[in-house]
């Protein structure tokens, strides 16, 4: 989808000095494309350009396509007041924060429900007072009573999810997100107006399902009162068993891993989407002006749409390169390259350092053996979103 490149100029028009940043971390995500580190003594944190913080394991909604909470999700079967107690403390993310900060990465804040994190404030600060670029994805339920901590403190972006307009969303996020959503957006922006400020950059985030494609217009009519910055179209994770055994017998192999995250995403809400359906609102949402720009990802051949949900073994994107320039830390202090699949434990911040885990043994056996593999992937990245994001485009996709 060419439309996707129109944004850029669109974006840095905005606002320059947050375009600087974003071009800063492309760089660093273009020298791990183009000259891979494969000495394993690199330091790898000279390209560390994004860094996911997935705060809490709780969550106020169970929207049902979640990896998460949703119909499949991996943490329903846990015991989750048990987990709740695991989370990192804010003086420890603090130390983390001055560790990662000289190498200027976005930092990503998410969850679970991210402002069911007790300090979800006081560690956004600081981060923001460290020079770092904030950006935090939400089911913004809970926007509205901290909308002017948030204006006031300068978040650089909010992401709020949003699926479809009022009552698709709510048959899918849970009954009344989408009018609480209404009204955070509304509280940020008479604050926004109240201080005249440009920040927080607002967004939404659509996960595309059978449930909700079809109304993706009808919500995109709906933003215009949102005064957003963005409009991100997310084609969504889907896997299916084949898959999931593949994974399954790859990562106990290579990596002695037991996997249960990837199955999180074996929801079926892929299933029966019309891809020419799809291919064509697309094209409308991409040619009308809803005032911000609309971003599709992966931003494929219209002509491939049917694939990505019918054929879910066929790869659109491959040779991911998260583990040259990215991680995740878990709620617990746990450390993964993979976000939305955490079963990999790299090592723990409450025990080492950041910088002894990303360049240790455990880590660069994982870049290791995912550079071995054909295509640079394993059997289970296929509609992985952060492959979708930084993978490489396969010909023809
Ligand atoms: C897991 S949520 C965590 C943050 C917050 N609770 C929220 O809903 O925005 C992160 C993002 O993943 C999206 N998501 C949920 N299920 C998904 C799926 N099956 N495929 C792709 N994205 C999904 C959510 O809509 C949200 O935009
Ligand atoms: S709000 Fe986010 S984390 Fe919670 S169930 Fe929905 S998608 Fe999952």
């Amino acid at each position: 989808m060419k439309e996707n490149y129109s944004v850029i100029p669109l974006l840095l028009g905005k606002e320059l000095s947050l375009s600087a940043k974003i071009f800063w971390g492309f760089i660093k995500m273009g020298k791990s494309w183009i000259f891979p580190k494969r000495n394993y003594r690199y330091n790898h944190l000279k390209n560390l350009c994004l860094v996911y913080f997935k705060l809490t394991p709780l969550c106020n909604l169970r929207c049902r396509m979640c990896g998460q909470w949703g119909d499949q999700g991996v943490m329903k079967n846990c015991d989750i007041r048990e987990e709740a107690k695991k989370i990192v403390s804010l003086e420890r993310y603090k130390e983390l924060v001055d560790e990662i900060a000289p190498r200027r990465p976005v930092s990503y804040l998410w969850g679970g429900e991210p402002f069911l994190y007790p300090d979800l404030m006081p560690l956004a600060k600081y981060m923001l007072d460290k020079g770092l670029y904030v950006s935090v994805n939400t089911n913004g339920t809970l926007m509205e009573q901290n909308a002017e901590q948030i204006v006031h403190d300068q978040w650089s972006t909010i992401f709020v999810s949003l699926d479809a307009f009022q009552e698709i969303n709510d048959a899918m996020r849970g009954k009344g997100a989408y009018e609480r959503v209404v009204k955070g957006f509304a509280a940020i922006n008479r604050e926004k107006k109240k201080r005249n400020s440009n920040y927080p950059i607002m967004g939404i985030v659509t996960t595309v399902t059978n449930q909700n494609y079809l109304d993706l217009e009808h919500l995109a009519e709906a933003t215009r009162e949102f005064n957003l910055d963005i409009h991100i179209i997310n084609l969504g994770t889907y896997t299916n068993d084949r898959i999931i055994a593949a994974q399954r017998r790859f990562m106990k192999e290579k990596l002695d891993t037991d996997i249960d995250c990837l199955a999180g995403y074996n929801t079926g809400y892929n299933h029966h989407i019309d891809g020419k359906r799809l291919q064509s609102i697309l094209n409308n949402l991409h040619q009308k002006r809803y005032g911000h720009p609309i971003l599709t990802v992966p931003a494929l051949n219209p002509e491939k749409i049917s694939t990505y949900y019918a054929d879910l073994e066929t790869p659109v994107r491959n040779h991911c390169i998260v583990p040259w320039c990215q991680t995740n830390i878990n709620y617990n202090g746990d450390v993964h390259f993979c976000a939305d699949y955490p079963d990999h434990i790299l090592g723990n911040i409450k025990e080492q350092s950041f910088k002894e885990i990303y360049n240790g043994d455990r880590a660069n056996r994982f870049r290791k053996t995912l550079h071995d593999c054909e295509g640079g992937m394993f059997p289970g990245c296929l509609r992985c979103y952060q492959n979708m994001l930084f993978g490489k485009r396969i010909r023809g996709y």
